[in-house]
């Protein structure tokens, strides 16, 4: 087992990297070679997660004051020490998720938008003013932070999505406790690294690795968190929503997608293939927005299914460290074998397999966790293959007679994130726009990613409370204060009403 190289991670609480109080560990393995070990982790228990979030507590007055443009400079000082190890942290997620190097620089250039997006916050954050009814009065609002916030990452994007929390978190005043996914903790200790050094007071940041079972509840529940900010499975987010709604906590969780792809017979169907593809088995199909549903108009089908197979087929799955790969391991043992697990249910469900469906064991994929693209057609809305979120390199067929049964087909899950149609003909396009049920909707375009100065996120079970990123995050991330100013202080009686 090669554990020489496995780096040691520590939480970072108060401003000092320390050990779990529990002194115990776990390992990180690669998940192109399941048996590397590339990191021990911290195995920490309620007392680490009790630290950090005092910590937090303790820095809030401080930083909260801290005016809004010197928090900026901060994090435009992170900006470019994580630009100038742009490629120690691409493969660093490539090391410790799986996915092939040419994502995980998307992923660190995405990150490093959102840095510096949420660091021009910082000259923004607007209130406004407005007339008051009364005379020599001063009506205005102003932003204010929300106080010490969670922060609860997944694995799939181990350094972009706590970005996209942290960033606009810190740039409103708040302080962070941050439990990353105890599989990926490598990306979360070099971003709160990245902070320590831009001169982040000690405090402000504060990172415990763990699992969700021995310190979410703790977290989640504590009485002097206030704001809690969750990525991950509808199952855990609908458990956090309510622990946090009982509590008042203001909270938004991002979770699972079952994202559909309509294309329309007059669609360029080649376009179209490129899209589909890329956002159904890139990142081998780990993230929230790929694709899992294409519904094809049914005088178009045959021929789409064909092509479909033909571009699949040049995909190179491996090692995501090989820059000819274009589809990496999934990210665990639990990933690979739920998705070997819901390729099976496909089968047993009558789907028709047309395309993978099995585990890559040859010699070079030895001891990571491959799975082939794999393709299931003539699937019926109701099969638990068409409703669940497999999240994993599996893509399910559907044919549809036109716009309408498509559009309800797409609707037909508990889902409603990301969603895409592919034809020319503009009307049907926005009625499509007008019709699904998607937090994110495209035309012509893949239901991947996002930009990091537009919302993000879904409807239905895919999303609760505020959207991410753009001015949706500063609204998430900080509270609206009315202020009303007597400013002669010669009125005889406000008259409020
Ligand atoms: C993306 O697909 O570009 O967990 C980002 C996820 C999402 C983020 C996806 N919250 O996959």
């Amino acid at each position: 087992m090669a554990t020489s190289n496995a780096t040691l991670c520590q939480n970072y609480i108060g401003g000092r990297w320390v050990n779990s109080t529990s002194k115990q560990t776990h390992r990180i393995t690669n998940p192109a070679h399941g048996s590397s070990v590339v990191a021990t982790v911290q195995a920490s228990v309620v007392e680490d997660a009790e630290d950090a979030v005092q910590a937090s507590a303790n820095a809030l007055n401080s930083w909260s004051s801290t005016p809004a443009p010197q928090r900026s400079a901060i994090l435009y000082k992170a900006y470019e020490l994580m630009r100038d190890q742009e490629d120690e942290f691409a493969r660093t997620i490539t090391l410790e998720e799986g996915k092939p190097l040419a994502d995980a620089r998307g992923e660190v250039k995405r990150s490093l938008n959102i840095i510096e997006y949420a660091a021009g916050e910082g000259r923004r954050m607007f209130g406004y003013t407005t007339p008051s009814e009364l005379t020599s009065t001063l009506a205005y609002t102003v932003r204010r932070p929300v106080g010490v916030v969670a922060i609860i990452t997944p694995w799939n994007f181990p350094l972009a999505i706590p970005t996209w929390k942290i960033a606009p978190a810190l740039i409103c005043g708040n302080t962070v406790v941050f439990k990353p996914a105890s599989s990926t903790p490598l990306s979360a200790v070099k971003l709160v690294e990245i902070f320590e050094k831009a001169g982040l007071p000690p405090g402000v940041l504060n990172l415990v690795t763990g699992t969700g079972a021995s310190i979410g509840d703790h977290i989640v529940t504590h009485p002097k968190v206030q704001g809690i900010s969750f990525t991950g499975s509808t199952e855990i987010g609908a458990k956090l929503y309510a622990q946090a709604a009982e509590r008042l906590k203001k909270v938004q969780c991002e979770m699972g997608g079952k994202n559909a792809v309509i294309v329309l017979a007059d669609a360029d169907i080649n376009h179209a293939l490129g899209g589909i593809v890329q956002a159904a088995f890139g990142s081998t199909g780990q993230r929230c927005t790929a694709t899992s549903r294409v519904i094809v108009e049914e005088s178009a089908y045959d021929s789409f299914i064909q092509e479909l197979i033909r571009h699949t087929r040049r995909l190179k799955v491996g090692d995501g460290m090989d820059p000819e790969v274009d589809v990496g391991p999934t990210a665990s043992e639990a990933q690979f074998r739920k998705i070997i697990e819901y390729i099976n249910i496909g089968t047993s469900e009558g789907a028709r397999l047309i395309y993978g469906g099995k585990a890559l064991t040859g010699r070079q994929n030895e001891g990571g966790y491959y799975v082939e693209p794999t393709i299931f057609a003539d699937v019926d809305p109701k099969m638990r293959i068409a409703q669940e979120e497999i999240f994993g390199p599996v893509l399910t067929v559907f044919k549809a007679k036109d716009l309408e049964e498509a559009i309800a087909i797409a609707n037909n899950v508990q889902f409603g994130l990301s969603s895409s149609i592919y034809c020319r003909d503009l009307a049907k396009a926005f009625q499509y726009v007008e019709q699904v049920e998607a937090g994110m909707v495209h035309i012509n375009s893949p239901t991947l990613g996002g930009e990091v100065h537009l919302p993000f996120g879904g409807t239905k079970a895919s999303g609760v409370g505020a959207r991410e990123q753009g001015t949706e995050a500063v609204n998430f991330f900080s509270e609206v204060v009315t202020v009303y100013v007597d400013y002669a202080g010669n009125r005889t009686q406000a008259k409020f009403i």
